[in-house]
């Protein structure tokens, strides 16, 4: 699903800033992977270029056998809109939809029919447990809910690729750990590859392999011990 070979990306002009430093990587499709690392040792921008927000700036990388880095802004959107779902801390939802808008954003963007877009919305709602808020503004919701809400709409594509970029960060305890259950049961399900970064040991363990990175490049890669619950 992903390989990246040497992957370096340096932003800045005069005094650059090498935020990864050759990544070599591959990761299979189903896979569900955590990253760790401390603050600055690359992990938004390894999951900016995964998700094809942005270019490396040398080394190649694949991701379900296109290749994004010799990609243009608008080939890379198309591709994104059907291969690649992304979840970040923050939900990222728009204030003045409905949750059942927010679902239906991507689907909307892709052209599809308005009996197509309900059909999909409704579903995605269910499989996140909130068919009932469906008329709810984001304000309206708990921290959990809208996550959950950010999860109905990176399902609803079909995406075989999901990037998360600390989802649990700004949950408590709990909540996060229905986030991370809801997570698991897709990749189960769906067998969608999951990349996930997190700060949080117990996050990364809901995954089956841990990439650890520092200073830009890769320190550890194996299996999370006791991982994949
Ligand atoms: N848009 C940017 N412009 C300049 N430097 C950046 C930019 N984004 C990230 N960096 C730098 O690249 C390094 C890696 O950042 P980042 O990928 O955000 O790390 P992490 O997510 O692990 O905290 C840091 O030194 C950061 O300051
Ligand atoms: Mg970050």
């Amino acid at each position: 699903m992903l390989r990246l070979q040497n992957v370096v990306k340096t932003y800045g002009g005069k005094s650059a800033v090498t935020a990864l430093a050759g990544i070599d990587l591959t990761v299979t499709g189903g896979e569900m992977v955590a990253i760790m690392g401390p603050s600055g040792s690359g992990k938004s921008t390894l999951l900016n270029l995964l998700g094809g927000l942005d270019v490396p700036t040398s080394g190649s990388i694949l991701v379900a056998g296109t290749d994004l880095a010799d990609k243009g802004e608008k080939e890379r959107s198309m591709f994104r809109r059907t291969t690649i779902s992304y979840i970040f801390q923050a939900y990222h939802l728009m204030p003045t939809l409905k949750v059942s808008q927010n679902v239906a954003l991507p689907l909307h963007l892709a052209g599809e029919s308005s009996a197509e877009v309900s059909r999909r919305v409704a579903q995605a709602l269910k499989d996140v447990g909130l068919e009932g808020r469906s008329s709810h503004l984001p304000d309206e919701l708990s921290g959990g809910e809208r996550q959950r809400v950010a999860i109905a709409r990176a399902l609803v594509t079909g995406a075989p690729l999901l990037l998360a970029d600390e989802p649990t960060g700004n949950l408590d305890t709990a909540r996060g750990e229905e986030i991370l259950n809801l997570l698991r049961a897709i990749h189960r399900e769906r067998g969608t590859t999951i990349a996930m970064v997190t700060h949080d040991h117990h996050a990364a363990s809901a995954c089956d392999r841990l990439i650890r990175l520092r200073d830009g490049r890769v320190e550890g890669d194996g299996p999370v011990a006791g991982g994949g619950r």
